[in-house]
């Protein structure tokens, strides 16, 4: 058996949020991913594999983020290590990339059961992103398995390069969710306490893009079927 394959067989759901862009928005994706499957009553485990180390450091701020399990791995050789004792022991796994390219990146899209791509809409971030999604289909020729792909627009001014990039991505047969994420300070005052807008503010726009977004992938990998209502959960909020 491969070790992708002992991975895959505990069964837990493997979400890498990925694009060889830097600033696109993955590791205010992942956070925020991460506190509304929590409240959904999933057990959820966090993999941060960018050198940087962002979500770590946001997760070390004590606020809600802080009560998930987190492992900050950047050794290209123990990637799959540390994804395979998150998936033991976690109903969902959210793997955070670095902005570039780098094997440690192939290796977390090779494992994953959804690869999500955060895109602006500038020409930058629509190029990386199809360079993304190529790796992620040469990553599922590899290991043989399929991989759900899907990219979908972050931090988006209201502008007709919306549509515009919309396009080009369909073009190149990138998938994009329906949900977007639009530009707000919610999301950048989030990061300063390790948070998510709908743990600050349920109620608010940021949040509900953040439900758009989290329903729209739990809808694609059937992510309800797996909650356990008994499960010490964390509770940031009842939705
Ligand atoms: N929807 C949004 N609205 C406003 N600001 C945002 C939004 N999403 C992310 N940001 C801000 O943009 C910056 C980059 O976001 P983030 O760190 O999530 O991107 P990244 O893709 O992980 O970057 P890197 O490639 O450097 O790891 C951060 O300052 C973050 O607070
Ligand atoms: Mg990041």
């Amino acid at each position: 058996m491969s070790r992708v394959d002992a991975i895959m067989l505990r069964e837990s759901t493997i979400i890498t949020v990925a694009t060889s862009k830097g600033g696109a928005g993955k590791t205010t994706s992942v956070c925020c991913l991460a506190l509304y499957f929590a409240s959904q009553g999933l057990k959820v485990g966090m993999l941060d594999c960018d050198p940087n180390g962002t979500l770590t450091r946001w997760h070390a701020k004590g606020g809600a983020l802080s009560q998930l399990p987190i492992i900050s791995e950047v050794d290209e050789k123990q990637v799959f290590n540390s994804i395979a004792s998150l998936s033991t022991a976690n109903d969902v796994v959210l793997v955070d990339c670095p902005g570039f390219n780098s094997r440690v990146m192939v290796y977390a899209l090779g494992v994953a059961n959804l690869v999500l791509i955060p895109v602006m809409t500038d020409e930058a971030n629509v190029f990386e992103a199809i360079r993304t999604k190529m790796l992620v289909d040469w990553a599922s020729t590899a290991t043989k398995r399929p991989i759900e792909v899907r990219a979908f627009l972050s931090r988006i001014k209201g502008s007709n390069l919306v549509s515009h990039s919309r396009s080009e991505l369909e073009k190149a047969g990138v998938q994009l969710l329906k949900a977007s994420v639009a530009d707000r300070i919610a999301f950048q005052e989030a990061s300063y306490f390790g948070s998510s807008p709908l743990v600050d503010d349920p109620s608010s726009s940021a949040a509900l893009d953040v439900i758009r977004l989290a329903s729209e992938v739990a809808a694609i990998l059937e992510l309800d079927k797996h909650s356990r209502p008994d499960a010490p959960a964390i509770h940031v909020l009842a939705l």
